[in-house]
C-alpha cells in the first residue's frame, strides 16, 4: 500500500494552511525562477490547498490559465476562490486525464519526494507529456540535511520515521537534480532557499529530440 494517500492528505487538510508561512521564501524564489509570461498556461501538481496559486495571486502574476491538480480532496476544499480561468482538478499525477501538449510551465512544489521512484517517474513521465515543446518545469523539494556527526547519528530514525510516514516534514529528501536528470530533463537553474524550510528550487526543460 501507498504511505502518501489522499485519505492522509485529507485528515492533514484542516491543519495544513499552519505551516504554510515557513514555505513563503520557496515559493517565492519557485515564481521567480519561473519567470512567467502572460501567455503561460501553468499545471501545479499537487496544488494541495493552492499555496502556490496563493502567491502567484497576491504577486499579481499573469497568466493566461492555471490548473490545479491534486488527488486529496480535503486539499483541495481549501483552496480559496481563484480567478477566472483558473480552475482544480481532482486526480493523480501520475495518470493525468489531461492532453498533451497543453501547457508551457508544469510545476511540483513539495511533492516529488513523497513519491516513491516509480511513482516520481510516471509523475516525471506526465510533465514530459503534457508540457508543450518549450515546456518548462518547477521543482521545489526540501533541501537534503548537511552531512556532519549529528545528522549521521539521526539518519535511523529520519529514515524510520520517513518510512512510517512519508507525508510528514520531507523526510525522505531527494536529489531533485540528479532525479530530473536522469529522466532527460535539462536543469537550466537552481536556487537555494535557506529561510523557512531549507529547500531546493530546479528549473528544468525537455530537450528537444
Ligand atoms: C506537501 S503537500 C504540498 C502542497 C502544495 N504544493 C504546497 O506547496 O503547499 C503535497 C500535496 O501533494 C498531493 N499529492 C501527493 N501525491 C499526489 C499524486 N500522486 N497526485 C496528485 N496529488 C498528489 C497531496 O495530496 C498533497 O496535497
Amino acid at each position: 500500500m501507498r504511505a502518501d494517500t489522499a485519505t492522509n492528505w485529507d485528515r492533514l487538510a484542516p491543519l495544513y494552511n499552519l505551516q504554510l508561512r515557513l514555505e513563503r521564501s520557496a515559493l517565492d524564489a519557485a515564481v521567480d525562477v519561473a519567470a512567467f509570461d502572460p501567455a503561460d498556461r501553468l499545471l501545479d501538481l499537487g496544488t494541495g490547498t493552492g499555496a502556490l496559486l496563493v502567491r502567484l495571486i497576491e504577486r499579481r502574476v499573469a497568466l493566461a490559465e492555471v490548473t490545479g491538480v491534486d488527488r486529496s480532496p480535503g486539499m483541495l476544499a481549501r483552496v480559496p476562490a481563484l480567478p477566472d480561468g483558473w480552475r482544480l482538478l481532482r486526480a493523480d499525477a501520475t495518470d493525468l486525464p489531461l492532453p498533451a501538449d497543453r501547457f508551457d510551465v508544469v510545476s511540483a512544489i513539495y511533492v516529488l519526494h513523497l513519491l516513491d521512484p516509480d511513482h516520481r517517474q510516471k509523475l516525471l513521465e506526465e510533465v514530459r507529456r503534457v508540457n508543450g515543446p518549450a515546456g518548462r518545469l518547477i521543482v521545489v523539494v526540501p533541501a537534503p540535511p548537511p552531512v556532519n556527526r549529528l545528522t549521521r547519528m539521526l539518519a535511523p530514525l529520519a529514515r524510520l520515521l520517513g518510512c512510517l510516514s512519508p507525508t510528514l516534514l520531507g523526510l525522505r529528501p531527494i536529489d531533485a537534480v540528479a532525479e530530473l536528470e536522469r529522466c532527460g530533463f535539462a536543469v537550466l537553474e537552481t536556487r537555494r532557499v535557506t529561510r523557512g524550510y531549507p529547500s531546493v528550487v530546479v528549473k528544468a526543460s525537455f530537450p528537444a529530440a
